[in-house]
């Protein structure tokens, strides 16, 4: 097939169906036989505002994502996460931990585009941002296949956006060593700033890998959580790293109308 071209890779084709919409986040934790909702983000993956550019691991993301209402999360429930925990169950191969469900929001209805069995980078940063409770006894649960007995995970009614700060170069090769100063500055009235690429070298903070910085923020609408994220970005003396500067875009223009 194709000649050849693309040797053992060519000997078969899969031929997928096209699915058009808005793409959203939505996570589950199970433990084995329960599962339980636990909230949702939307992410960023091109390099480029507008979504332009290669894509990445994640730009930005922000939380909750309001584009999932509650009765397309009850759907996203009924129809695809407690059906895949079932039937993996019955297979005598429970999953216990995380779902992280990629969804197309297509006009029949949300759907399935991968799992991935983590909280996401940058999509935990905002949900640890709204998360409330004893997240260790969560997770004990879902280990230990209580979670039918647990507190319900509770989140904060807030939005929270991070805006990530790459290394110049990223998604190809990032330029490591950049000094990263005024952290604390960025940090100040309640913004978070996580680590995710970073080193010492003596005494001073550098960038070490490609996606380096989240700066998380809250706020009362995505636009606030916006505009408070971005104001601490640009308190950071961080001279090789760039962001996106539209996290949360769609949603802000949302907002507006
Ligand atoms: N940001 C996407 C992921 O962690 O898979």
């Amino acid at each position: 097939m194709f000649g050849g071209a693309f040797g053992g890779a060519g000997a078969e084709v899969v031929i997928e169906e096209f699915m058009t919409g808005e793409e959203a986040s939505f996570f589950a934790l199970s433990d084995g036989t329960d599962v339980i909702a636990f909230d949702s983000a939307q992410d960023h993956k091109r390099v480029g505002d507008g979504d332009t550019g290669p894509n990445t691991g994640g730009m930005g993301a922000y939380s909750p994502a309001p584009v999932l209402t509650a009765e397309l999360e009850a759907a996203v429930m009924d129809r695809i996460i407690r059906p895949t925990v079932a039937t993996l169950a019955a297979e005598g191969t429970p999953y216990v931990g995380v779902l992280f469900a990629g969804l197309m929001l297509t006009g029949e209805g949300p759907k399935l585009i991968e799992y991935n069995c983590r909280f996401g980078d940058p999509e935990c940063q905002v949900l640890m941002m709204r998360f409330k409770g004893d997240f260790a006894a969560l997770l004990h649960a879902a280990a230990t296949g209580t979670l039918a007995t647990a507190d319900a995970p509770a989140f904060s009614h807030d939005y929270a956006l991070t805006v990530v700060m790459a290394a110049s170069g990223y998604p190809g090769t990032p330029e490591k060593g950049g000094a990263i100063r005024r952290i604390a500055d960025a940090e100040a009235g309640g913004v978070r700033v996580f680590h995710a690429g970073t080193a010492r070298e003596d005494r001073t903070l550098v960038a070490a890998g490609g996606r380096v910085l989240n700066v998380t923020a809250t706020g009362k609408s995505v636009a606030q959580a916006q505009m408070r994220a971005y104001a601490a970005v640009d308190k950071l003396d961080f001279p090789t790293g760039f962001c996106r500067r539209d996290i949360g875009w769609r949603e802000v223009a949302r907002e507006a109308k």
